[in-house]
């Protein structure tokens, strides 16, 4: 890929603030407000079709809980070392995954989004990954629980490089190393090693020896906000750690997640109105000065669920200078 002047926007499940996550309209919304990528989580159905969602179970997220005639696919599955009761993708076949509908995730903190409930099918890698080519947009998957779906003879690997073919640009993202590890070997295109908030594995990551072998197999890295400003009590922002320039001294790019507008998903530092307010958790906070914050501090694009919001405080920017940073390439195609 070639430099990037200024961070990327990255649509969150398409634009999750404003539609039902991962549906069409959520990712047609976060192109109409600026997105450059648009972010699939992607899992298999029963016939080993990638569709988007965020994870193998979805009853929190369709209104599969109201199909009596899925009832009995009702189960409990350990899924990467977690009990977990509900509708699994896997139980069901892309035909009976599209009789279902989306539903908001969140209606408490997103009641407008609820106004769209049973409107939108889920969509498939390949629909989605088609919206993005007629737009001329990026696509950003994530493989979600590759080890698990690679245990049941449904691997996320070949489907996702076969839909994704030639469409450019694109970043692949993961939690698991070895998953990237494998798309290493299978493809040039440019890797995210997505680190959490906390854990020993991702701890080790964020040093300096961490990078360093994350840039023997990945781009870039992409991270909790908290790895880039941490939080103490009461959600208030500490000092910025050096991960940012850590991480380009590595040669990688760095994307945080996930900035969101509502007070209750900012730092403290950042929220707006009367905590005694019944409408404060949903309420719109600084979002703006937190953007600013994370871009200031060099980041290289932002996962974003409302996609316009990261795109609007970019162009207030945009007559600033801005620090060159590291582009992720694409390599040579392995041998
Ligand atoms: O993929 C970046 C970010 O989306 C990771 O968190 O849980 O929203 O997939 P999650
Ligand atoms: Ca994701």
């Amino acid at each position: 890929m070639s430099h990037q002047p200024e961070p990327v926007v990255i649509g969150h499940r398409g634009a999750g603030a404003l539609r039902p996550e991962h549906t069409l309209p959520s990712y047609e919304t976060a192109i109409a407000l600026g997105a450059d990528y648009i972010e699939p989580d992607l899992v298999s159905t029963k016939d080993h079709v990638l569709v988007a969602r965020h994870e193998n179970e979805i009853s929190g997220t369709t209104d599969v809980a109201s199909h009596p005639e899925f009832a009995d696919r009702r189960t409990t599955k350990t899924i990467d070392g977690v009990a977990i009761t509900g509708w699994f993708t896997e139980d069901f076949t892309l035909a009976e995954l599209r009789t279902l509908r989306a539903v908001e995730r969140i209606p408490d903190l997103r009641p407008g989004n609820a106004a769209f409930d049973g409107l939108a099918p889920i969509p498939t890698f390949d629909e989605v990954v088609e919206l993005a080519r007629r737009h001329g947009v990026g696509v950003y998957p994530e493989t979600k629980h590759p080890t698990y779906f690679s245990s049941i003879g449904l691997p996320l690997e070949e489907p996702l490089l076969e839909v994704l073919g030639r469409h450019d640009p694109v970043f692949i993202q993961s939690f698991e190393a070895a998953n990237l590890r494998e798309l290493r070997r299978r493809t040039p295109l440019p890797l995210i090693q997505l680190i959490g908030g906390s854990g020993a594995a991702y701890d080790r990551m964020v040093t300096p020896e961490g990078l360093e072998e994350i840039a023997s197999y990945a781009d870039g890295i992409g991270v909790a906000t908290s790895r880039v400003v941490p939080a103490g009590p009461g959600g208030r922002l500490l000092t910025p750690t050096t991960l940012v320039r850590d991480a380009h001294r590595a040669g990688l790019v760095v994307h945080v997640w996930t900035v969101r507008d509502e007070n209750a998903h900012l730092p403290a530092d950042f929220r707006l109105g009367d905590p005694a307010s019944p409408a404060y958790a949903r309420a719109t906070g600084n979002v703006t000065g937190w953007l600013t914050m994370l871009y200031d501090l060099g980041v290289d694009g932002v996962f974003a669920d409302n996609p316009g919001m990261a795109r609007a405080v970019l162009a207030g920017r945009a007559r600033r200078p801005s620090p060159r940073r590291p582009s992720a390439r694409r390599r040579s195609a392995p041998s």
